[in-house]
């Protein structure tokens, strides 16, 4: 890894361009986006609803493309990967929280979180998976299929499934957006605790001041544009 210790660039975007059409208009989303992120950087972004969080996440992790610009992470172009070297390239280095969790229906909670370790060659649990469960008081759901189980624990097994790699970049959209204040800052705890233990760089969506208040800093995204 080139950008593995602090400070080193890991994210640069170039020129972004995003806009989606359909059949009566066209909605821009970002028009010329330039931006860097630095490795160990934890990042709070910020913004109404609509204006290109989720986007943005989405971009960066490679499962959606801009119409035109450049995003390099690690100094690898995401925009120009193949479709199989892009699966690796997110396998190995990243951990992704969606907004809507996106869990693998007929895995059990402990499968989810347990099959990205063994895609990357790790034991099914060790000693962090154990702590990350217990952390996130997952302990008693292991053994629910994702129907089972409420919205906030579905996040909660969402955010387990993200670290339990301990990836160098973390990408999680509103990952409390559906947990309570104590659950919320139970989560953030073991969230940042991961990270630091990995020197993991992070961007986390959320509408929430308290939970932008345990990252390094806050972004807002306003009209297309970052305001860092
Ligand atoms: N596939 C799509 N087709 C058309 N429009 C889309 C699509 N995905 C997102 N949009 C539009 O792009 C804009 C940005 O959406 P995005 O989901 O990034 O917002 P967000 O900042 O994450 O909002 P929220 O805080 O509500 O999650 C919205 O106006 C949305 O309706
Ligand atoms: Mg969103």
């Amino acid at each position: 890894m080139t950008c593995a210790s602090r400070g080193i660039c890991l994210i640069t975007a170039r020129n972004i361009c995003k806009e989606y059409c359909d059949a009566s208009e066209k909605i821009v989303i970002f028009d010329n986006l330039n931006f860097t992120i630095h490795s160990g950087e934890t990042i709070a972004l910020m913004g109404q609803s609509g204006a290109g969080k989720s986007t943005l996440l989405h971009l960066l992790g490679g499962f959606d493309k801009p119409e035109s610009g450049h995003i390099e992470i690690n100094s690898q172009s995401i925009s120009s990967m193949s479709d199989a070297r892009l699966s690796r390239f997110r396998r190995q280095f990243l951990g992704m929280v969606f907004q809507q969790y996106n869990l693998i229906p007929s895995l059990t909670a402990r499968d989810n979180i347990s099959f990205v370790r063994r895609l990357n060659g790790l034991p099914a649990e060790d000693e962090f998976t154990r702590e990350l469960v217990h952390a996130l008081q997952l302990q008693d759901r292991l053994d629910h299929y994702p129907s089972q189980l409420s919205g906030g624990e579905q996040q909660r097994v969402a955010i387990a499934r993200a670290i339990a790699t301990q990836p160098l970049l973390i990408l999680a959209d509103e990952p409390t957006g559906n947990l309570d204040e104590q659950t919320a800052a139970q989560v953030m705890t073991m969230l940042m605790r991961a990270v630091a233990l990995q020197q993991s760089t992070l961007l986390l969506v959320t509408h929430s001041p308290t939970t932008a208040s345990y990252l390094d800093k806050t972004w807002r995204l306003e009209q297309g544009q970052l305001l860092c």
